[in-house]
């Protein structure tokens, strides 16, 4: 996955979702549009695709992961530059953690020879998702 598919597949899903399109954001009403990317990048299964462990707000959590706590309220539980170091490397912080180190480059066996060295997720997808994490303030 290159930033430019990502990025494309996330307008692209824009585009096809004509209302409520940004859903992860519903229960903030004016929110930036980097949180609202952030939101549709959080759930988009091409690009984060967090809702795999985790409920996204907004969603059904039917459709969604138990492995990690939902985010609902995280925006109060944590600031915003621990959501950062969170995206960037969840390893670090909570050691023995399932959640992927996003922001580090991947290299080992298990990493696509097109994406050695990358970053699973790159900066500007990660800091959209913290601009949309930070926003999420209702329990
Ligand atoms: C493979 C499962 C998995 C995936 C995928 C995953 N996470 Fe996590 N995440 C976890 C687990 C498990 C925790 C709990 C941390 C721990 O293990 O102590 C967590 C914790 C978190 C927390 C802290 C929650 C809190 O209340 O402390 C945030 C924020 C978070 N994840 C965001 C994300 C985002 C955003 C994505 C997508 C880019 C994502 N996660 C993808 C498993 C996952």
């Amino acid at each position: 996955m290159t930033p430019r598919s990502a990025l494309g597949s996330a307008l692209l899903a824009a585009a096809l979702i004509p209302s409520g399109a940004a859903r992860g954001a519903s229960d903030v009403q004016d929110i930036t549009p980097l949180a609202r990317q952030g939101a549709r990048w959080a759930a988009d299964p091409a690009v984060g695709d967090c809702g795999i462990c985790h409920h996204l707000p907004g969603h059904d959590p039917r459709d969604q992961g138990t492995v990690g706590p939902s985010l609902a309220g995280v925006g109060l539980r944590l600031n915003e530059d621990a959501l950062r170091a969170l995206l960037t490397d969840a390893r670090a912080l909570r050691p023995g953690t399932v959640m992927p180190t996003y922001g580090r480059p991947a290299t080992g066996p298990r990493v696509p020879p097109t994406l050695q060295g990358k970053p699973l997720l790159p900066a500007y997808v990660r800091e959209a998702i913290v601009a949309w994490l930070s926003t999420l303030r209702h329990g």
